[in-house]
């Protein structure tokens, strides 16, 4: 097997488990390396570090697979997917929708894989194990013993990689549409053209924990509902009235069909940009108890976040004055660029030149089935809370 020489200084995060090696990280490279090649890292004083894969094209040049001496073959496959499988017991009692497979924060940096009602939605973002792609997937069949694989490798990820966008059933029969049942709530999931890896499951727990303030005859209003999970629990509590925004064709044809599944009469969707939207609906003097605002990743990278907090600023701003006194409002982001500080910093700013208060009410945070390792601080990305408005 080749060998890299990293510098010095990557030592102490490679101690905490960080599987990430940056190029300006490595002191030396090995001669002819390929694209995808398992290589063992070791230290400037020639110490072993682990064995991972290296992609010269990638800024993220090392992804380490192990920290121990062993062979990377379908039996190292098998025994980390068993191991995330167990991790996530407690998930699967309360929903069949569960992601098993989280990339680095599974130990299994550049593979996605989530399941749903025996089906799996699969992604292989890299091209280290774009090369193990057969015992990957051999693995995954063996442990799971799904009914079909779909992949939906991310198209972006895959082409800073070298790779070329792959989105096909890999195995056996993927229906149109799926149903799983997530706290009791019915939701249909495209696998075929939904977003993502077909269902945002990592705001599980923050649509059980944001619908429990819902009182009866609460009017809701969900901004950018894909394909209305929010929305549906807070009826499915009790709220009179709920109005779905979200842009995507697709999204806004599920929600059609998870609100007749869930039995629930009383709403209306938009399909609509929410920029545009607050500000037609503000016009119309309309008020509501509570607004979700759960918008895509404004900040991609680092130069984005600016023009994200204005983005931000401009929502929340407008979703308080939306709001009726004691109304709440949840706050999402999925950007690992933007913290929590950040969010409070832009509430606060949009608070000022208006009469409105808010208290803080609850800390939210991506899933337990999506693990944040603290050891591995990108894998915190949604970060949220609840306000309410007070008086
Ligand atoms: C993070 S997802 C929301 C997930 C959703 N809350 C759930 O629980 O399933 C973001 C959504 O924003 C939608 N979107 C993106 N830009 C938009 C815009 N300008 N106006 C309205 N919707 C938008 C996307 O189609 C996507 O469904």
């Amino acid at each position: 097997m080749k060998k890299v020489v990293v510098k010095k200084e990557v030592l102490e995060r490679l101690k905490l488990y960080n599987p990430w090696i940056y190029n300006r990280e490595i002191k030396e490279f090995p001669k002819n390396v390929k694209s995808g090649e398992i290589i063992e890292i070791t230290s400037p004083k020639g110490e072993f570090l682990g064995i991972g894969y290296i992609n010269p094209k990638s800024k993220i040049t090392v992804r380490v697979l192990t920290f121990e001496r062993e062979e990377i073959n379908k039996q190292f496959f098998v025994n980390r997917i068993k191991k995330a499988t167990e991790k996530r017991e407690g998930i699967f009692k309360i929903s069949n929708g569960v992601r098993i497979i989280h990339s680095e924060a599974d130990e299994l940096p550049g593979i996605i894989a989530d399941y749903y009602d025996g089906y799996i939605s699969l992604q292989i973002n890299t091209a280290g194990m774009e090369n193990l792609r057969n015992i990957i997937l051999e693995s995954i069949i063996d442990v799971l013993k799904p009914k079909a694989i779909i992949e939906k490798s991310d198209a972006k990820s895959r082409l800073a990689e070298g790779l070329e966008t792959e989105e096909k059933v890999l195995y056996g029969y993927v229906p149109d549409n799926i149903t799983i049942t997530e706290n009791g709530v019915k939701f249909k999931i495209d696998l075929i053209s939904g977003q993502k890896t077909g269902f945002y499951l990592d705001q599980r727990a923050n649509r059980e924990k944001v619908s429990k303030y819902v009182k009866r005859g609460f009017k809701v209003l969900d901004l950018f509902s894909n394909t209305g999970g929010f929305g549906i629990y807070t009826a499915l509590k009790g709220a009179d009235f709920v109005k779905f925004v979200d842009i995507s064709e697709n999204a806004v044809s599920l929600i059609n069909e998870n609100l007749k599944l869930n039995n629930i009469e009383s709403y209306e969707i938009k399909k609509a940009d929410v920029f545009d939207f607050v500000k037609d609906e503000l016009k119309s003097g309309l008020k509501y108890d509570m607004i979700v605002l759960d918008p895509p990743p404004f900040a991609k990278s680092k130069n984005e976040k600016e023009g994200a907090l204005r983005g931000f600023k401009y929502l929340i701003l407008n979703s308080l004055k939306l709001l009726n006194d004691n109304g709440y409002l949840a706050v999402f982001s999925c950007s690992h660029h933007i913290t929590y500080e950040d969010l409070i910093n832009v509430t606060l700013d949009a608070l000022k030149d208006t009469k409105i208060k808010t208290q803080y009410i609850e800390y939210l945070t991506q899933d337990l089935d999506h693990p944040y390792i603290i050891n591995i601080p990108s894998t915190l990305y949604l970060k949220g809370f609840i306000l309410q408005k007070v008086r």
